[in-house]
């Protein structure tokens, strides 16, 4: 049973976070209501208070409130803090550090895990300046349930209505225990693609979105791992419930992820590393003065195979790369497996127009030491769930054995 502080804003959706308390109370938790002013002004506290069987947190300065410094005690006692509905308001509050009432000093004090579900007007959901916020909770390690797509209050039809209150509490039980066979472990997945710099405005980069990246990412926290991605530049937003590291260079991706590498049971490489970079990157804007130009490059370090090398012997951690080939796939998956001495290759036909860059579905074949696996083409979520079920069978022979 866990304490569970449940952020409630004023948004229409304020209604079925009533439902949201019920549903975690049913699941064994204690909730203690947090509301704030508006959100008042869509349910009233006895509503809550009659389910939670507490007192309503409504202000910093009721009276009686700060005996103990509420918001202090409560910060440092609740084993998760829940904010549904979470307003653009909030959300920039949270985002920005502003704690002007009792919720987002609540926010500021506490350290256990917050669980995020923003509602709003579509148009809202989409601005500027809430994507950024909601990108900077995420890179904080704030964990979202993604609002739902339909018909919203204000009557528009798009995405931005309160995910159902099912949903809200399955995502508290994930975040709270998750289960699964990666349950204790730590995956480190590299997502998107690297840029290296030429000059202050222009790189080399490559096609990579960083779909398949960041659903192997979700996939292994489902699966009940504690997950680090590590991201290239991409304009993808983070899985809930996963730790995120952004990086840009070759050289920062290994340095994020050679760190990480020693505490980790499974590193997954599914960015698509540059494997040159430019000799020196100019600090001025290079100016079209030449006729021709031309770039020396040079390698960039392979992290996969560096990581191959540094676990020689010990077979810790699971190594598991992808190769994007345009031609006799499999056999250059295999020759890959041997050559950066790693445990699994995924790999896929880039040359296909509805697999791999770019799109949403992706066919891969898997190549171990033990043999290989063709997954038909399907949405590459689904492929991310095959793949994790593999490491983690893989992972499960790893242990058998060497006990
Ligand atoms: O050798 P190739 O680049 O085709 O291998 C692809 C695999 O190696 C991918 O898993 C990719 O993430 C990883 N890689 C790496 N460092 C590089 C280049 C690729 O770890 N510099």
């Amino acid at each position: 049973m866990a304490l569970v502080a449940l952020g409630v804003c004023g948004g229409i959706g304020a209604y079925k976070s009533v439902e949201v308390a019920r549903g975690l109370q049913k699941q064994g938790h204690d909730v203690i209501a947090v509301m704030t002013r508006a959100a008042r002004k869509f349910v009233g506290t006895v509503t809550f208070e009659a389910i939670t069987r507490h007192r309503v947190v409504t202000s910093q300065f009721e009276a009686g409130a700060n005996s103990d410094i509420e918001h202090i005690s409560l910060a440092s006692s609740i084993d998760l803090l829940l904010v549904a509905p979470a307003t653009a308001n909030v959300i920039g509050k949270f985002a920005n550090g502003i704690a002007d009432d009792f919720l987002s000093s609540l926010y500021l004090a506490t350290k256990a895990p917050v669980l995020m579900a923003p509602a709003m007007n579509t148009h809202m959901l989409e601005h500027d300046a809430v994507r950024r916020n909601l990108d900077v909770l995420a890179a904080r390690g704030v964990r979202f349930v993604e609002p739902g797509a339909g018909y919203l209050a204000c009557g528009w039809i798009g995405k931005g209505r309160l995910a159902e209150p099912g949903d809200i509490v399955s995502a508290v039980e994930q975040l709270l225990s998750p289960s699964g066979p990666l349950k204790g472990k730590r995956v480190v997945v590299t997502a998107g693609p690297t840029r290296e710099a030429l000059d202050p405005v222009r790189f080399i980069g490559n096609r990579s979105s960083g779909k398949m990246g960041y659903a192997l990412a979700e996939a292994a926290r489902r699966h009940g791992a504690d997950v680090v991605l590590v991201a290239g530049p991409t304009e993808r937003r983070p899985p809930s419930g996963v730790e995120v590291v952004h990086v840009s260079t070759a050289t920062e991706m290994r340095d994020a992820v050679v760190a990480r590498a020693a505490e980790a049971d499974v590193v997954i490489m599914a960015a698509a590393v540059a494997d040159y970079a430019p000799a020196e990157a100019s600090a001025q804007k290079i100016h079209k003065d030449r006729d021709e130009m031309i770039l020396k490059l040079v390698r960039t370090p392979d992290i996969l195979a560096e990581l191959g090398r540094a676990r020689a012997g010990s077979g810790r951690p699971l190594l598991v790369g992808f190769a994007a080939e345009t031609s006799d796939v499999v056999a250059q998956a295999r020759k890959k497996l041997s050559a950066k001495a790693v445990d699994m290759i995924v790999a896929n036909d880039v040359s296909r127009a509805d697999a791999g860059f770019e799109v949403d579905n992706n066919e891969v074949t898997i190549v171990t030491q033990q043999g290989e696996e063709t997954l038909p083409l399907q949405e590459k979520t689904a492929i991310a769930s095959h793949v994790i079920e593999r490491i983690a069978t893989l992972l499960k022979s790893r242990i058998t054995v060497s006990r």
